[in-house]
């Protein structure tokens, strides 16, 4: 990712994050304890649900025939009850133990990010809009109880929400095992994409919803001579991200748009890809993008969006699962984009169904070469999504 970041003698932004020793203890416990929610607790209530909650169900012939009837029949559960205050808790909790330690820092924060927005040291761009309208639907909740989400502006040219969402995310993320790195989302596309098209060499490529770039950058290092493109709706994670990209020695342009309806011009991109998105907005805004998406690629581009998997593709009780972040974790749109078919959803965008796709793929830092051409020789799955696999889906124009 490095590649000039020597010749480029500005600081980095994240450093100016000094947390004391008490916050990092803070900091330290909220990994563990969302650890202990994410791993050990959801495997403990799977556990409950399989060997008391659904045999005590089946001797009564009420057996769930879905995933909503088994949230019914755990809802009253104890072990529910204390996993999801625990997760609901531990959640919120991540973002609030960085929040002081980025206030001690903002004035300076804002104050590089600044001066690296005028001066652009590695080659790269910000672009944000003065006028932008921030959709209703980022806009009036706080996302992943986050509070202030990635869009709000405490002060001017504030970047704070940049700090708060990257290094709330690295405390949520920290205990786990495969996800330490930044951008192994990214890391892992870029990897499936040039195993399975030798040769694919984007000339532009767009990272939808970038939010402050993490899944950017490795596409740049992936395909070092594309023109690589960021945008999000959030400005302070814009200028967080450009700051961070620009020390990085990454050149990545940054523009404040809605992927709903970009001004970039058709058949512009060779790549468009996401992750984490397409489920944090209304299906209808959902159809929006992807038809951007069409007319954005070039013919013969491809369009990748990391995502959870569809409701059809799990089982119920990963429906059950997965969807508790519906209602618990403010992500609204979550149950209805699950029960899209992807496939069809990428047709109707304008797509050749049989350029479309859906799986599964390794993740490319854990999985280990031998298994990766293993799985590519179609002999052994991915693993699950969340699980060491990422479920895609996308298609090729
Ligand atoms: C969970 S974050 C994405 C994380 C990021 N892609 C990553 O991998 O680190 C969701 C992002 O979607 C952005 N977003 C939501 N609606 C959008 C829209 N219509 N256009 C562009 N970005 C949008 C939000 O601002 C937020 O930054």
């Amino acid at each position: 990712m490095a590649a000039q970041a020597e010749t480029v003698a500005v600081p980095n932004i994240e450093e100016l994050f000094q947390p004391t020793h008490d916050e990092r203890a803070r900091q330290s416990m909220v990994s563990m304890l969302r650890k202990h929610a994410i791993i050990d607790l959801r495997a403990e209530l799977k556990r409950d649900y399989e060997g008391r909650v659904e045999p005590a169900l089946r001797e009564r012939g009420e057996v769930p025939r879905n995933w909503r009837e088994i949230e019914q029949a755990m809802e009253s559960q104890a072990s529910y009850r204390f996993y999801s205050t625990l997760r609901y808790h531990a959640q919120e909790m991540c973002y609030l133990s960085v929040q002081p330690a980025v206030e001690r820092a903002l004035p300076q924060m804002i104050s590089l990010a600044k001066d690296l927005a005028v001066r652009n040291p590695s080659g790269g761009s910000l672009r944000l809009d003065p006028n932008f309208e921030i959709p209703r639907y980022l806009a009036a909740l706080d996302v992943h109880l986050a509070p202030g989400w990635v869009t709000t502006e405490h002060t001017i040219d504030d970047v704070a929400q940049g700090a708060v969402v990257g290094f709330g995310g690295k405390v949520f993320t920290g205990q786990h095992p495969y996800r330490k790195r930044a951008g192994v989302v990214a890391e892992s596309i870029a990897h499936w994409l040039k195993a399975t098209r030798p040769g694919f060499a984007p000339r532009r490529l767009l990272d939808m919803a970038t939010t402050a770039g993490k899944n950017l950058f490795p596409y740049k290092t992936a395909f070092p001579n594309a023109e690589a493109h960021g945008i999000d709706c959030g400005a302070p994670v814009l200028r967080y991200g450009h700051a961070l990209a620009e020390h990085e020695g990454v050149a990545v342009h940054f523009s404040q748009q809605n992927a709903e309806h970009t001004d970039f011009p058709d058949s512009h991109f060779d790549l468009i890809v996401s992750s984490f998105f397409l489920h944090e907005i209304p299906v209808k805004a959902t159809r929006n993008v992807l038809r951007e998406c069409y007319r954005l690629l070039a013919p013969g581009g491809v369009m990748v969006h990391m995502e959870l998997p569809d409701e059809a593709s799990v089982s119920d009780y990963d429906n059950f699962f997965w969807n508790w972040d519906t209602i618990n974790n403010n992500e609204p749109f979550y149950t209805s984009f699950r029960a899209q078919e992807p496939i069809a959803l990428c047709a109707e965008a304008g797509f050749e169904r049989d350029k479309c796709f859906k799986l599964t793929i390794p993740d490319a830092a854990s999985f280990g070469e031998e298994r990766y051409a293993k799985f590519l020789r179609g002999e052994i799955p991915a693993p699950a999504h969340g699980s060491g696999g990422w479920f895609v889906m996308g298609a090729q124009k």
